[in-house]
């Protein structure tokens, strides 16, 4: 136990923002310009993830502040016939540093597979972007108990090929698609059994070292009043957040949670 809070103290804890197709440029400036007094004093990373049409906006607004802006995709060519797509050099010559990838809906909507997921995670590593790879069980993989093995595989698939030393800027994101959107969080206990299953799949794939120094988020209907239990957790190291996120006091509050998530 002891062992495990000093691991948990010594891995980044990152509060992310996931914007989905919500606010437009000068609604972006001014969130964010009210969220950054909130979090100037925050013991955590935080990062807005927002709508590739806002991130020059967000760049902007956010510059001399502690807030990371990060994009929501990206394709895994550097460029090429390849219609309504954004590639990770764009995202990196307007000093984006985070990306988002296989988010849940991106699977749903969007024809997403962990094929393309590993593919744009590997773009994302090797134009210097961090990806936030997003993982978790439909309701119905849950009710046949076969939370683990989805959570393996995709584990398993999405990082495919990718080496130790980039883990190093990998966060993987829990997700239970039940929980997303619909006010049905998680319990801490369900997202902590996941997300120390994730590190001991990451222990198979990388080892110890590295499988104890990524971030692992909860993401979910994570608001301010169940963060703090959510990112007590010993393996539940920062939140992926939709709702909550568009609401400057309620991702400050859960900002201040996770400054204080640290184990004694
Ligand atoms: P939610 O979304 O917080 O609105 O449930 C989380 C996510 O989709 O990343």
């Amino acid at each position: 136990m002891i062992l495990d809070a000093l691991t948990k103290n010594l891995r980044k804890t990152i509060i992310a923002g996931n914007w989905k197709m919500n606010k437009t440029p000068s609604e972006a400036k001014a969130l964010l310009e009210e969220i950054a007094p909130l979090v100037k004093d925050a013991d955590c990373e935080v990062v807005a993830c927002v709508p590739y049409v806002d991130l020059a906006t967000a760049i902007e607004a956010t510059k001399g502040t502690n807030i990371k802006i990060g994009a929501e995709n990206c394709h895994w060519e550097e460029s090429g016939a390849y219609t309504g797509e954004i590639s990770t050099g764009m995202l990196k010559e307007l000093g984006v540093e985070y990306v988002v990838i296989g988010h849940s809906e991106r699977r749903q909507y969007f024809g997403e597979t962990d094929e393309t997921v590993n593919k744009r995670t590997k773009a994302a590593l090797k134009a210097g972007l961090k990806p936030i790879v997003c993982v978790g069980e439909l309701l119905w993989e849950r009710e046949c108990n076969i939370t683990n093995e989805v959570i393996a595989r995709q584990i398993k698939l999405d990082l495919w090929d990718v080496s130790a030393e980039d883990m190093m800027n990998v966060t993987i994101a829990y997700e239970p698609v039940w929980a997303i959107g619909t006010g049905k969080t998680a319990t801490a206990e369900q997202a902590e059994e996941v997300c120390a299953f994730i590190r001991l799949c990451l222990k198979g794939l990388y080892g110890l070292e590295v499988a104890e120094s990524v971030t692992i988020q909860y993401g979910g209907s994570m608001n301010d009043k169940n963060a703090g239990e959510l990112l007590m957790k010993t393996n539940v190291d920062g939140g992926l957040i939709g709702g909550a996120s568009l609401v400057a006091e309620k991702f400050a509050a859960i900002v201040d949670a996770a400054s204080r998530s640290y184990e004694e």
